[in-house]
């Protein structure tokens, strides 16, 4: 009993609180208006995944990124109507956003499809910077026919997720450090995730919450979206939420330390070191499990594009809210407004030890932000150039 007793009181430092706050909308991607503030031409080839497309440009997006004026929804695809020689790369997308968020910001990504099937890997992930050192947060992310999502946070070396959480769900690898190439994962177990199932579920929204107190991720699938999001427009109460999915606690992790301003970033990719792995493929889709290139051979160059039927974002929006005054801010941190940053928290955020901009990371760097995973990626091009 004692044991259990102080196990409690442990947990309870630990708890996410639930005090009051209020978040302001600072920014709105929806509708017509979608793409007016992203960038696309980040990468063309996806050196960061090892995937096996290109990303178009602006230029070239208008099949694979608009809006469908019947539903309001953007969609964000696979090209799934070209014929692709072998050798040659698949078009997709990615995009970043040109905003940079501060600590202080909740973001909210009202989905109701996410892409899946063989050889498919999406995300929608922030970054800062430059990477690792100012941080990635992995909030949608999943491969071939996975049933549920995958949360994780890329960082330098430091930084640790704990089980000593409220969370729904528990870390199943704790370093977050970016050389482990899959950073610290807390895998999702509410049903309807992701796939055929988030969709067929009529989708979901997820919450991330960017606080000094930590980061914390929460998913509800279409029937449990919470009241104080359905109706939240220009502000946002997050204090009846309960425990969320995932948590990412400042006692194992100082967020300042390892975040700077974060860029949302959405992409699709194909194959690469995760989806494409030959037995992780196999098992989930068929195929040789020790033959480097079955992910490749049977989907990507496949006659039959029906394959990507399901590659595709559909979303309802993606909304930035913040106890900041000066939230949005550019690469370096600083107020991308005419204001002045501000540097003390305008209110309390629900965790310990509230909010402020005046922690932004303001270390230089060049906007390059593989995912985890081009070490790997660089040691496989490495090893399928020898067997070729
Ligand atoms: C939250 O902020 C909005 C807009 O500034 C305001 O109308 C509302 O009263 C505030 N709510 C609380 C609980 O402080
Ligand atoms: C990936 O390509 C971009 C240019 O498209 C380049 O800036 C970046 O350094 C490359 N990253 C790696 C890991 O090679
Ligand atoms: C953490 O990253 C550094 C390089 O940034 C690397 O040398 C070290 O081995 C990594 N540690 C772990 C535990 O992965
Ligand atoms: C599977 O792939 C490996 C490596 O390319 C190859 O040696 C093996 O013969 C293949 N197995 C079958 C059944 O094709
Ligand atoms: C795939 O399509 C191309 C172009 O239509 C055709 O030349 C090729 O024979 C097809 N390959 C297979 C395996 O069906
Ligand atoms: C391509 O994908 C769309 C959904 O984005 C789907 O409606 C269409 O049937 C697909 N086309 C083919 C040839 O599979
Ligand atoms: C960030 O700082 C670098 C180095 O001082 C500078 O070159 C760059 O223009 C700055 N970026 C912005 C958006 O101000």
């Amino acid at each position: 009993m004692r044991l259990a007793r102080s196990l409690t009181a442990l947990s309870l430092l630990f708890f996410h609180g639930v005090l009051a706050a209020n978040f302001t909308l600072v920014k709105e991607y929806s509708g017509g208006t979608f793409f007016d503030d992203w960038i696309f031409d980040e990468y063309s080839y996806d050196n960061t995944t090892g995937g096996s497309v290109n990303y178009v440009t602006k230029a070239n997006s208008s099949s694979l990124a608009y809006v469908n004026d019947a539903t309001n929804r953007v969609i964000i695809k696979v090209d799934n109507t070209s014929f692709v020689p072998y050798n040659f790369k698949r078009n997709s997308v990615r995009i970043a956003t040109k905003d940079f968020f501060s600590i202080g910001t909740v973001w909210l990504i009202d989905a109701v499809h996410i892409p899946f099937g063989c050889s498919v890997w999406p995300s929608i992930w922030t970054k800062g910077n430059a990477w690792p050192d100012n941080g990635e947060i992995d909030i949608i992310e999943g491969v071939n026919r996975n049933p549920l999502n995958q949360m994780a946070l890329h960082t330098n070396h430091g930084c640790f997720a704990t089980t000593k959480t409220n969370a729904l769900n528990q870390p199943t690898i704790t370093d977050c450090n970016s050389t482990d190439n899959s950073g610290c994962t807390v895998p999702e177990s509410t049903p309807n995730s992701f796939g055929q199932l988030f969709a067929n579920n009529g989708g979901g929204v997820w919450a991330t919450q960017f606080d000094v107190s930590g980061i914390f991720i929460w998913f509800w699938g279409r029937s449990h979206v919470p009241p104080s999001v359905t109706t939240a427009t220009d502000s946002l109460d997050i204090s009846s939420w309960g425990p969320p999915s995932a948590a990412y606690v400042s006692s194992s992790c100082n967020i300042p330390d390892f975040f700077g301003a974060q860029q949302i970033v959405i992409d699709i990719t194909l194959c690469g070191i995760w989806a494409g792995n030959p037995a992780l493929y196999a098992a989930q889709c068929g195929g040789n499990a020790t033959d480097p290139s079955t992910c490749v051979s049977h989907v990507v160059w496949y006659n039959g594009t029906s394959d990507y039927a399901n590659a595709y974002f559909e979303l309802n929006s993606i909304r930035a809210f913040s106890v900041n005054s000066t939230p949005v801010v550019d690469s370096n941190g600083s107020s991308a407004s005419a204001g002045a940053p501000s540097t003390s928290p305008t209110s309390s955020g629900p965790g310990s030890g509230g909010s402020g901009s005046g922690t932004i990371d303001t270390s230089e760097g060049v906007a390059l932000s593989p995912r985890g995973l081009y070490a790997a990626t660089i040691a496989l091009c490495f090893i399928a150039a020898i067997l070729m």
